[in-house]
């Protein structure tokens, strides 16, 4: 049986997901820095982070916060420099804290050098490094497929005569992973950053890098008359033996972790992609998050859902990576709205529903992965019209809303409850102006519940929701089974309570959490012999739970 001294580092630790422009400014600009992070690192360090997850700071035009870069080997002035990333780097390391770099390898931005050449002809020594295609003889698109943003994939390119092929922005053109000269510069760029002491990558929008040998059509699924580009490329025939390629060249040998972004990898394909036969270490992959927004991912169209659809999401990965793999156990991210709106149903505080969540989360089997601000316990900010927000996609999903016959109102409410700027909003340090995170005009408003939300005030608070987070984040690195115990599923059709054990060598604990507003009853025996070792609400009845009460019990 797995004990804890099998596991690697990066299995044993907690990850936190940095969303630059948003975690602290230095400057007065009014957008995070880079070294504001490592001003930082010791608050990071009291959670027993051990892995800073940050997305994209390499120059870029910014279409999409960093996700469109143009150059590959330099910082984002906004951002800093090399230097301050450097110095990142060495400070996290003496704190026992790695970085770990995001690899957007599907695209670049426009102003690439590599497309800016691309772009100019037919001919250049850059011309097929992206997927240009001719128009259909009508001179329309070469095929009907939707970008992930919304309008179609592809952009026509006057010098070139062509289009070219965006799964996401226009600003964003897709890389073609065929050339292998594409192929070495993509893996001379990991290793670099891998050469600079980083601790991992986070590899983006992987599952879109092989596109199918034809294109052709697909069935038109919206309004627009286009079909989504998802469907007719994500998980293709082939794109392993590009990442087995990945991984000898850059991974092997390193002390470094990867976790793949794989939407479109179900979670019985997880065999192929992480594990011994794998690609990766670990897989995010989403069959949780659609349970709320649905698999088509239509903001206006969210999926109706019970607790029992979202417990057999998360089992069905705990499974598939119980004896191959390790699973990143995360219910935020930077693409997500807050958890505490996302996944309840329920009435209740925000502080009591990320507590119970959070318990949810933090006893899993795998490393969890926090995005800025979960620990403190956000919900979604109220957003009073489409012009507040900054993502792209927001604005996609918005005109799509309309173009499927929704009103502005019914737009909005969608972008409210789906909209990846909840994730984005400013970390919320103190109760100061703008929350303490900048000095000048925050780029996206701060929520206006940072008075209370705040680090500082909730590092004076014994029952706040950061201090239950400090708590579980000790009590997880206390306990051999809580890091490297089995997952087993207890009650799982209760439509009120998610419960597990995790089953070590010599010892054992069960987390329950009832995730409904109303009492809920267990079978006490469940605990029998067992102390209790957290519980949201101090001492607990065994078999009871009150609304939103989350309780761990274990072995002595
Ligand atoms: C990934 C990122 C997302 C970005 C997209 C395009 O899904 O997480 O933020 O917009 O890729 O790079």
């Amino acid at each position: 049986m797995t004990t804890a001294a099998d596991l690697a580092w990066w299995q044993k630790t907690i990850a936190y997901e940095v969303y630059p422009k948003s975690f602290l400014d230095t400057r007065g600009q009014g957008t995070g820095t880079i070294a504001g992070i490592t001003a930082r690192l010791d608050y990071l360090a009291s959670l027993g982070v051990g892995a800073i997850w940050i997305t994209p700071c390499y120059k870029s035009p910014m279409v999409d916060n960093g996700y469109d870069v143009e150059d590959y080997y330099n910082i984002d002035p906004s951002f800093g420099t090399m230097a301050d990333m450097d110095e990142l780097i060495a400070r996290g390391r003496e704190k026992g804290i790695r970085l770990v770099m995001d690899l957007v390898f599907n695209h670049t931005s426009e102003a690439c050098q590599w497309f800016v050449e691309s772009r100019k002809d037919r001919t250049n020594s850059y011309a097929d490094w992206y997927i240009w295609r001719d128009a259909k003889p009508d001179g329309s698109e070469p095929t009907n497929w939707r970008s992930i943003f919304g309008g179609s994939a592809w952009a026509w390119c006057e010098e070139r005569q062509q289009y070219y092929l965006h799964t996401f922005a226009p600003q964003q053109p897709d890389i073609n992973w065929e050339n292998p000269d594409v192929r070495r510069a993509l893996f001379d760029i990991a290793n670099f950053w891998a050469d600079k002491g980083v601790g991992g990558f986070r590899i983006d929008a992987i599952t879109y890098i092989k596109k199918p040998p034809v294109f052709a059509d697909g069935p038109v699924d919206g309004e627009d008359g286009l079909s989504s580009v998802h469907d007719a490329t994500a998980n293709g025939e082939g794109i392993l033996d590009f990442l087995h390629e990945f991984k000898a060249a850059v991974c092997d040998g390193r002390d470094i972790f990867t976790v793949g972004e794989a939407n479109g990898v179900d979670a019985d394909e997880l065999g192929d992609w992480v594990g011994e036969r794998g690609v990766f270490d670990l897989l995010f992959e989403f069959s949780h998050t659609h349970v709320p927004m649905g698999e088509a991912e239509i903001w206006c169209k969210p999926a109706t859902w019970t607790l029992t659809d979202l417990k057999r999401a998360l089992t069905a990965s705990q499974k598939a990576t119980a004896t191959n793999g390790w699973y990143p156990a995360f219910f935020e991210n930077h693409d997500q709205p807050r958890s505490t709106v996302n996944f309840f149903q329920c009435d209740g505080t925000i502080a009591a529903k990320a507590k119970a969540l959070g318990t949810v989360l933090l006893m899993q089997r795998g490393t969890p992965f926090l995005m800025q601000g979960e620990e403190l316990g956000y919900g979604n900010r109220a957003w009073l019209s489409i012009d507040e927000f900054n993502d792209v996609q927001t604005r996609g999903e918005y005109d799509f809303a309309l173009s499927e016959g929704f009103t502005p109102q019914q737009a909005l409410a969608a972008c409210n409850r789906f909209s990846r700027d909840n994730a984005r909003t400013p970390m919320q340090w103190d109760a100061s102006a703008n929350a303490g995170f900048t000095t000048g005009m925050p780029w996206l408003p701060v929520h206006a519940d940072y008075a209370e939300i705040n680090v500082e005030t909730e590092s004076a608070d014994p029952d706040s929701v950061l201090n239950w987070y400090r708590r579980l984040s000790e009590l997880r690195r206390s306990r051999d089974e809580l890091l490297a115990g089995s997952y087993e599923e207890l009650v799982p059709e209760s439509e009120q309570i998610y419960a597990y054990r995790r089953a070590g060598e010599k010892s054992v604990a069960v987390m329950l959490a009832n995730l409904s507003d109303e009492p809920a009853v267990y079978d006490a025996a469940l605990v029998d012999g067992l102390t209790l070792l957290a519980g949201t609400h101090g001492t607990t009845e065994p078999g009871e739970l009150r609304p939103l009460e989350a309780v761990v019990f274990g072995t002595n």
